[in-house]
C-alpha cells in the first residue's frame, strides 16, 4: 500500500492526465483528505447537472481509486457535490495542490491547529512572538529581559505566558505576591459558559520592576493554579455560539488578547509562545497577527531539522510571502568561547535554510533587486542571528525574578542587548504614554 506521503504526488499525476478543458470545466476542486488520510474530491453543487463534467468526475474517481487503493473513498462515496466551497475550504487547514490553480487540499487534522493559515499583522500594537523548536533554549528568560528593558526605556509591554504546558514565565516576572487570581487557561474555560468576564479583571498583574513603563503580565494561571490539568485539558474547545457560529479556540484566545489590549492600552505586547511543532504554537506563531517571530535557535541538526520541517510545511502551503518578512533568528544560549566563529556555524546554517526555504531564487543573469532575497553576509536578513549570551549568572537560576530585581541595565545589555536593538529597530514603538 502506498504511505502517506505518496497520496499528493499519486493525486498530482492522476489531475495532469486531465489538464486542459476537461479539469477546467469542473472548477474548483477540493481534495478532501480525511482524518484516516483517505481521499475524495468535492466540487461544486453546480456540476450535479452537467453530464459531461460528471463523466469526467467519475474517470477521475476510477482513477483515484486504482491508484491510491485504500486511501481513495469507495466509488459511491468519492465525490461530494457541496454548495459552498470556501466554506469547506475554511473547515479545515487547505492549501493549493502544488501545480495546479484551482486544486486545494483541504487536510482534516485531529489537532486544531492550523499552521497553513497565516493571519495578516495586526492593526493594534506591534505583537512579537519568542519562538524556537526546542524548549530550555532561554527564550522565556529573553522574553523577560526584553520586557525589563523596554520598560525601562518607558514602554508599557503586555506580557502573554502562552507556553501553557509549561508555564512558568509569570513567576519569573512576578513574585508568588503579585501574582493575579487567574490566568490565561481560566479564562478560556470560563469563557466557555459565557464566564469571561468575572475573571478578566483579575488576569493581569503588573511587574514591580516597571520603574518608568510598566509590564502587565498575564501569566499560564492564577497564584493558586487550581485544577491546572482539568482545566488545561479544555481550553482547546472550540466555542458555540447562540447564532450557531464556530468559533475555534484560537480565535477565542485572539478575542482574550483584543480585549486586554484594549483595556490596558501598551505600547507593545510580547507572547511566549510554545515550542515545537505544536497547537499552541501555530496559534501564536500564526494566528494572532504578529508583526515579529523571534525563532530562538542553537546551533545543531534538531534546531535545523525541526525549523525545515515547519518552512518546509509553509513552502507546500504556498504562504511563505505571508510569513517570511515577520520572521527573525535569534541565536540563543551563544556560547562564551569561540563565539565569533559559532556565531559563523549558526549563520550558515540559517542560510542554508532559508536560502532553500523562504528565500526567492534568482535565475542566473536576472537583477535580485525585485525578489525577496539576501546574501549570506547581510546582517539585516531574517537569517542573520541576533545573538543572546550564554551568561553563568543566568544558568541554573533558582529565579529569575530574583535575577532581574538585582540586574543592571550593563549586564542586560551586554547578553540581551542585540536582541532589544534588533526588536527596537524593526517595530515602530513610537505610539507613546507621553
Ligand atoms: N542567557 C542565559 N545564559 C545562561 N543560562 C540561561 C540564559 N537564559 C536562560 N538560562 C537558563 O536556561 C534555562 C532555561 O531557560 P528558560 O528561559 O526557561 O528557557 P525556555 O523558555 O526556552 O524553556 C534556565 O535554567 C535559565 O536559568
Ligand atoms: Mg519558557
Amino acid at each position: 500500500m502506498n504511505t502517506f506521503d505518496q497520496i499528493l504526488p499519486i493525486v498530482k499525476d492522476v489531475l495532469a492526465k486531465y489538464r486542459g478543458d476537461a479539469l477546467e470545466e469542473l472548477g474548483e476542486i477540493l481534495l478532501n483528505r480525511d482524518l484516516n488520510s483517505r481521499i475524495r474530491l468535492i466540487v461544486s453543487d453546480g456540476l450535479r447537472d452537467n453530464s459531461a463534467a460528471n463523466e469526467t468526475l467519475q474517470t477521475i474517481a476510477d482513477d483515484l481509486l486504482n491508484s491510491l487503493g485504500h486511501r481513495a473513498y469507495p466509488i459511491n462515496r468519492a465525490i461530494l457535490f457541496e454548495s459552498d466551497l470556501n466554506k469547506a475550504k475554511e473547515e479545515a487547514p487547505s492549501f493549493p495542490l502544488e501545480g495546479f490553480d484551482r486544486v486545494f487540499v483541504v487536510d482534516r487534522l485531529t489537532t486544531e491547529g492550523n499552521w497553513a493559515s497565516i493571519k495578516p499583522e495586526s492593526s493594534g500594537v506591534p505583537r512579537i512572538v519568542f519562538f524556537s523548536i526546542k524548549g530550555g533554549v532561554g527564550r522565556s528568560s529573553a522574553l523577560a529581559s526584553v520586557a525589563w528593558s523596554l520598560a525601562q526605556a518607558g514602554k508599557r509591554v503586555l506580557v502573554f505566558d502562552l507556553d501553557l504546558e509549561s508555564p512558568g514565565l509569570s513567576s519569573s516576572l512576578l513574585p508568588k505576591n503579585k501574582q493575579p487570581a487567574y490566568g490565561i487557561t481560566d479564562w478560556l474555560v470560563e469563557d466557555l459558559v459565557d464566564n469571561g468576564d468575572a475573571v478578566l479583571d483579575s488576569l493581569f498583574a503588573t511587574s514591580e520592576f516597571s520603574h518608568d513603563g510598566e509590564i502587565y503580565v498575564v501569566p499560564a494561571h492564577g497564584v493558586d493554579p487550581g485544577e491546572y490539568v482539568s482545566k488545561l485539558g479544555r481550553v482547546w474547545m472550540p466555542k458555540l455560539g447562540q447564532d450557531g457560529l464556530r468559533e475555534s479556540w484560537s480565535q477565542r484566545l485572539q478575542r482574550l488578547i483584543s480585549a486586554l489590549e484594549q483595556r490596558i492600552e501598551p505600547d507593545v505586547i510580547l507572547i511566549d509562545s510554545r515550542a515545537g511543532i505544536d497547537e499552541v504554537a501555530s496559534s501564536c506563531v500564526t494566528d494572532l497577527g504578529a508583526s515579529l517571530v523571534l525563532l530562538f535557535a542553537i546551533d545543531g541538526t534538531q534546531t535545523w531539522s525541526g525549523y525545515r520541517i515547519l518552512f518546509d510545511y509553509w513552502r507546500r502551503a504556498n504562504v511563505v510571502p505571508t510569513i517570511r518578512e515577520r520572521l527573525q533568528v535569534v541565536s540563543a544560549l551563544t556560547p562564551e568561547t569561540e563565539q565569533i566563529a559559532y556565531l559563523e556555524r549558526l549563520r550558515d546554517s540559517a542560510y542554508d535554510l532559508f536560502l532553500d526555504m523562504q528565500y526567492d531564487e534568482i535565475p542566473p543573469g536576472e537583477v535580485a533587486d525585485r525578489s525577496w532575497s539576501f546574501e549570506s553576509s547581510d546582517f539585516s536578513a531574517p537569517h542573520y542571528p541576533w545573538p543572546v549570551k550564554w551568561h553563568r549568572s543566568f544558568s541554573g537560576l533558582y529565579s529569575l525574578h530574583g535575577r532581574l530585581a538585582e540586574i543592571d541595565i550593563e549586564t542586560v545589555r551586554a547578553l540581551f542587548g542585540p536582541l532589544i536593538d534588533g526588536i527596537v529597530q524593526t517595530i515602530p514603538l513610537e505610539k507613546n504614554n507621553a
